[in-house]
Parts: structure tokens; sequence; C-alpha cells
């Protein structure tokens, strides 16, 4: 167990991720590209390994061997998630493929249910598409209408323009718990209250939040909370979608098929209890069991610890980086989570960072599946450096001097 930031040991923690312990380019990898997706550790990788090698196997379908270990692994690796989130309830967690498929599991069967000719929803110029995209299907074919609030020039949301925003009742409130492309950090649990002040029903996107904050469903208060397996050192294709029992009991399913059934006639059906009336057909067992793992290795390594290094490292960089000229650090908010988007002159993204890229510098370019809030900007799109828990101040030095290299060359 890490006591502190200052016992913080990044040379033990890397250890455990093999992945960067490599060359690209004739370089040193240094990942920093984690926003998009973090590496895996060894425990998430053996469990993957354990898993196919020793009880692979259907769940909830088979009385044998197999199926019980298969279906005890799955099981608990819900019951460490609800721990995760303080869910009141194993119920209230659905495993889903990711993020934006259990925002699309809301909006599907929460919101075509529940949204009306003339509501509002209303979301943030914050948001990744995925919490952008499935509103627009819905509020089209059902006649609802799609607000936004406002941020100011440092990528903060106008909470004075979401109190006027909330005036006109909005039927959903949907915002991300920290912004991928900026690293803002919302208020959330005050953005979430004065949203059920007003009778909204309120959904956060917790993809970047995950792996940096401790979430609390209770203490947040939120209906519907969705986040992905991938950016928390755990495996892609797996996610969460954490729902009120009450909300999630009144809603329809969604996809149809095997486990979501309670019987099945040729013409009709009537549905499985909660949480399985929201998993159709056999899911994403192996990765969902190692899913667990990463959530114990968070827990391990304890997840305020890894954001007081995520902070000191962001803190560090910001510093050197404003030492380059014309260098322009894309979100300044004063609560912000270890993700640096910039622009340097008028050097192109994607120029710097594929000389970044030669100089085994992974870092993400372009508009991060936020184009409406790079327009916003008024900016095709940002270098994006994103840290996570194996990050070093010594990565962040030969980044300096790769970038300060790379500037020189395209400038
Ligand atoms: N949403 C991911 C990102 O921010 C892919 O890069």
């Amino acid at each position: 167990m890490i006591e502190t930031t200052e016992q913080y040991d990044t040379e033990r923690i890397r250890r455990d991720f093999p992945i960067l312990n490599q060359y690209v380019n004739d370089r040193p990898l240094i990942y920093f590209d984690n926003a998009a997706s973090s590496q895996k550790p060894i425990p998430v990788i053996e469990s993957l390994r354990e898993y196919y090698t020793h009880y692979h196997s259907n769940i909830h379908r088979g009385v044998h061997h197999l199926a019980q270990l298969a279906t005890e692994g799955y099981e608990a690796a819900r019951t460490k998630v609800k721990n995760h989130l303080n869910a009141s309830k194993r119920e209230e967690i659905i495993f889903t493929y990711g993020t934006t498929d259990g925002i699309n599991l809301v909006a599907q069967a929460w919101g075509r249910a529940n949204i009306a000719a003339g509501d509002i929803i209303l979301i943030s110029a914050l948001e990744h598409h995925s919490n952008m995209v499935p509103w627009q299907q819905v509020a089209q074919e059902k006649g609802a209408s799609i607000e936004v609030i406002p941020i100011d020039d440092h990528g903060t949301l106008d909470q004075e323009a979401y109190a006027q925003l909330l005036a006109k009742k909005p039927k959903l409130v949907a915002f991300n718990h920290v912004s991928n492309a900026l690293g803002t950090i919302n208020p959330a649990k005050e953005m979430i209250a004065a949203a059920h002040a007003a009778g909204a029903i309120t959904l956060l996107d917790g993809a970047q939040a995950i792996p940096h904050l401790k979430v609390d469903v209770k203490d947040l208060g939120c209906d519907f909370y969705a986040f992905s397996g991938h950016k928390a050192y755990g495996p892609t294709g797996t996610g969460v979608l954490y729902g009120k029992e009450a909300l999630l009991e009144a809603m329809p399913p969604w996809r149809g098929g095997g486990e979501m059934i309670a019987s099945v006639s040729y013409t009709e059906s009537t549905y499985n209890a909660l949480p399985y009336k929201f998993e159709a057909g056999t899911p994403n067992i192996a990765d969902t069991i190692a899913l667990g793992v990463a959530i114990d290795y968070l827990n391990e390594l304890g997840v305020e610890n890894i954001a007081a290094h995520e902070h000191e490292l962001t803190t560090y960089a910001t510093e050197q980086m404003m030492n380059i000229p014309d260098m322009r650090i894309i979100g300044q908010s004063p609560d912000k989570a270890g993700v640096i988007s910039f622009l340097v002159g008028e050097i192109h993204p994607f120029d710097l960072g594929t000389l970044l890229d030669k100089l085994g510098i992974a870092v993400r370019t372009g508009h991060h599946c936020t184009e409406p809030l790079m327009n916003r900007l008024g900016i095709p799109g940002t270098i994006r450096a994103s840290f996570a828990a194996y990050n070093t101040k010594r990565e962040i030095d030969q980044f300096m001097v790769s970038l300060e290299r790379c500037v020189g060359m395209l400038s």
C-alpha cells in the first residue's frame, strides 16, 4: 500500500507495466496518451491468461464446474465495481462495452421512453461526441432540443449560464465529470444537486474521471454514471453503467436476446431482473473479470495517491512548457486532471505529434472526439499529453528536450 505522494514509487509501479519497457523508433517509449487509453498492469494481463487457461466457460447458464467458476468471477467483478463506486446494490451495476455503450443504453432505454416533443436535453460544451450523438438521435426522433452549457476561455463551465438553462426545466442534464480534451474537472456534485432541484435526471460521463478521482455515486447523487475499463488500467471492450435502481427498474430493456429474458414465446417475452435485463447475449466475461482486477489495482495504489502524483506531473510539465515561445495551453481550469492540451504558434498538431513519435513519445493529436469544443475555441485541434500512475518527471524532462527540438524544426 502506498501511503503518501512522497513515498509514491513510480519505478515499482512501472515494473507492473511491461509495455513501457520498450523502444519506439530507437528511443525509450514515453507514453503520454493515457487519456485515450491507459496501459495494463501484469495482474490484469495475468487474469486474462488465467481465465482462458483454466476456467473459460459461458456464464449464468451451466451447472458444470467451469461455468460456475466463470460466473463467480464475473459476478465478483460486479461486486468490486459496486463497492468501488459506493453504489447501494449490485443490481445498479450494468456491465457494458464502454462509456459510449452505457450512454447509448440510457439514451435508447430511458431516453426513448421519457423524452417527448418539446423537451430539452442539456449537455455541456465540453462533451465528447459519445455524450452528444446519442442525445441528438433521441432528440431528432422525439422532437426534443439540445441546449449547451457554455464554457469560458479557460475551459470552465459557466455556472451562471447553467443556472439560467436549468430554469428552462430540461428533462435531462448530461455532462462529463472530467473533460477528456482539456482536463477540466467539473463541480459534479453541485451541478447534479442543481439539476435535481430543477427536476432533471442526471447522467455523468465518467470515462476520464475513474482513473483519476475517487468516485462515489451516492455522494455525487447522480442518476446514471458511465465509464470505460480501458482508461483505468482495465481491458478494452469493458465498461459500466451505474443507474439508480428505481430508474433502471422502470426502463424498458434496450438490446434483446438471451440472458435478458425471464420467459419467451414465439410472439412475446418477459424480461429478466436487474442487472441482467440490460445484459443481452454472452458478455465480455474474461475482460470484465480483468476489469475487476484493474479496480483492485487502482485501489492498491490508491486513486488519491495517483491523482496527487498526476497533479504534480501536470504542474511540473505546464511550468516548463510555458517557457516555450508561442506556447498556448488550451484549457486552464483551476480544477484540472492530468491532461495538457496545447498548440505552439502555427504548427499543426499532426506535424508536431508525428515528429514526437519519431522520438519515441506517444501523444494524441486532433479534435479528441470533441469537434464542437474545438470549434468553440476556434482551433482545429490540439496536441494532448496525458498522464497516468506510471509516468515520471524524468519522462517529462525528456519530453521537454524533444518538444523544444521538434518545435525548433517546425518553426
Ligand atoms: N476518448 C478518448 C480520448 O480522449 C479516445 O482520446
